[in-house]
């Protein structure tokens, strides 16, 4: 009889779920949206019922496109967005809209915090400094601006740990998520009890923190009722979106590293131990490998930025799509290609949401340098998605200065599924690339987690080894490396050039 997991992501804008066999075979999927608010530029909520009534729907429809009984479910793994706050009352119901990892409204509660801790010590305690979307500024952010709200909170999780409180009863976290909160002694594997103290937050509002791969939770009748699964279903750790994409990509390994094109977009290379980047650059995380870490820098607009060109000025697109069930982004793929490598000096900062690596800037802003009348829509769609492979240049070239090994890069998320960004990213990078058999990633992963935390495989390189292979591969062509060398060290001046107007531009336009 195959032996069924499944995955469940609870991403920025859906809650996907998947079901594999033993074998890895992907034997049913589904997908429920819900809204991405944006109240003011920069601030990011979501009120986390949405997450839950999408993952009832989505475990139910993967399911369904399995083709099995939901009893057939062995294990279940838990994943999604990293850094967002959840508050709970004393009676586990939700106090606010969760804030999300690419919100920006929190700089001053950076500053407070690196003041209080010391910029040195916060490194050495949580090996990352305080960046905006992290969750331990949001906290004191509601502590500071919702004072009689935080007074009832009792409760602290990130989103899919309440997903798992939605799905069990049971408050738990795990280390690769927990790591991105700025409370948590990367090095370690644990709360760290000095930033608590330091930033005066009660331990009992956090929840207990296992590995990756063991079991934390069981599915509550309750739950089972809701979505179809057997109650006492086990529920491993999981994993944050990152590391459990890590585990979908079979990054387990020295030498590897990937590059994922989703909302965000991250560079993320596997490393034996806690591996800093003096200057704080790029996050150092605990892995979902158990005992392992990882390393990755994050650019917050990457497929947003794509996304925002296709909903504000891809109408003809979107139409088109509708019409003939074609991915809107197919068109705009299609159309980037009618420009030349290089956008004839049309340049993109990707930096609609501010940006992480490897400015750590909350202030910075998306621009379109370089516009002459010769430029097209099709140049400018272009420019977009160099834009985005320049900003992970950004954060591969900051691992090559670390000295982490970096061998295949091996091409993840939306932005994999375009051979056009594929070959961009292989050549902007001057490196060649691979996808894999299976591009589900951070579901994929949490659901290899429970696999192997329900003893179907005795480690997660086994689980990896046994059904993630190399499929495809995409190797840098010379006249597209020629054309990026020359304007990627443009793309690197400007951001230096445009920092004081990007200062000025946030406080004139008072946003957070
Ligand atoms: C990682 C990060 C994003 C989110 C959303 O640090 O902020 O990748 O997890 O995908």
């Amino acid at each position: 009889m195959p032996y069924f997991t499944m995955g469940i992501d609870i991403g920025t804008t859906g809650a996907r779920a998947i079901v594999i066999d033993e074998t890895g075979r992907l034997a049913g999927a589904a997908t429920d949206e819900y809204p991405l608010y944006t109240p003011r530029t920069m601030l990011l909520p979501t009120p986390p019922g949405d997450w839950w009534r999408a993952t009832v729907q989505a475990i139910r429809g993967a399911i369904a496109a399995a083709g099995i009984a939901g009893d057939e479910v062995r294990g279940v793994g838990l994943t999604g967005q990293m850094h967002g706050l959840v508050l709970l009352d004393a009676d586990g119901e939700v106090l606010r809209p969760a804030i999300l990892w690419c919100d920006q409204r929190t700089q001053e509660q950076c500053n407070r915090i690196t003041e209080r801790v010391g910029r040195r010590r916060l490194i050495e305690l949580t090996c990352n400094p305080a960046l905006t979307g992290f969750t331990a500024p949001k906290v004191l952010w509601v502590r500071q601006h919702e004072p009689a709200l935080y007074e009832r909170a009792r409760k602290m999780l990130l989103p899919k740990d309440y997903i798992r409180y939605k799905l069990s009863g049971t408050f738990a976290g795990e280390v690769s998520d927990a790591s991105g909160t700025l409370l948590f002694d990367v090095g370690q594997r644990q709360w760290s009890v000095e930033m608590l103290q330091l930033l005066d937050v009660d331990p009992d509002l956090l929840p207990p923190i296992y590995e990756s791969t063991v079991v934390s939770a069981a599915v509550s009748r309750e739950a089972a009722a809701a979505t179809g699964l057997k109650p006492g279903t086990p529920i491993v750790g999981g994993g944050g979106d990152q590391a459990a994409g890590g585990v979908g990509n079979s990054i387990v390994r020295p030498g590897l590293v990937s590059s994922t094109i989703g909302t965000s977009g991250v560079v993320f290379a596997f490393t034996e131990r806690p591996w800093l980047d003096p200057q704080g650059r790029v996050h150092t995380f605990c892995h979902a490998v158990p005992g392992k870490w990882h390393v990755m820098g994050v650019t917050l607009g990457a497929g947003l930025s794509l996304r925002w060109f296709r909903d504000e000025f891809g109408q003809a697109e979107r139409a088109l799509g509708e019409l003939t069930g074609v991915d809107p982004y197919v068109y705009l793929a299609q159309e980037a290609e009618r420009a030349p490598a290089g956008a004839e000096g049309l340049i993109f900062l990707p930096y609609l949401m501010g940006e992480r690596t490897p400015h750590l800037d909350s202030n910075a802003r998306g621009v379109l340098f370089g516009l002459t009348g010769r430029h097209t829509r099709a140049s400018v769609v272009r420019a977009i998605m160099e834009g985005v492979a320049y900003s992970l240049r950004d954060s591969l070239e900051i691992l090559k200065e670390m000295g982490v090994p970096l061998g295949e890069v091996r091409y993840s998320g939306g932005g994999a599924r375009s051979a056009l960004w594929r070959q961009i990213q292989a050549d902007v990078f001057g490196l060649p690339g691979v996808t894999l058999n299976v591009g589900e990633g951070p579901a994929y992963g949490a659901a290899l987690l429970a696999s192997v935390g329900t003893g179907a495989y005795v480690s997660v390189e086994e689980a990896c080894d046994a059904t993630l292979q190399v499929a495809e591969r995409t190797e840098p062509d010379p006249a597209g490396v020629a054309a990026y060398e020359t304007y990627y060290p443009i793309y690197r001046s400007l951001y230096a050039a445009l920092k004081p107007a990007f200062d000025k531009v946030t406080v004139a336009g008072k946003i957070d």
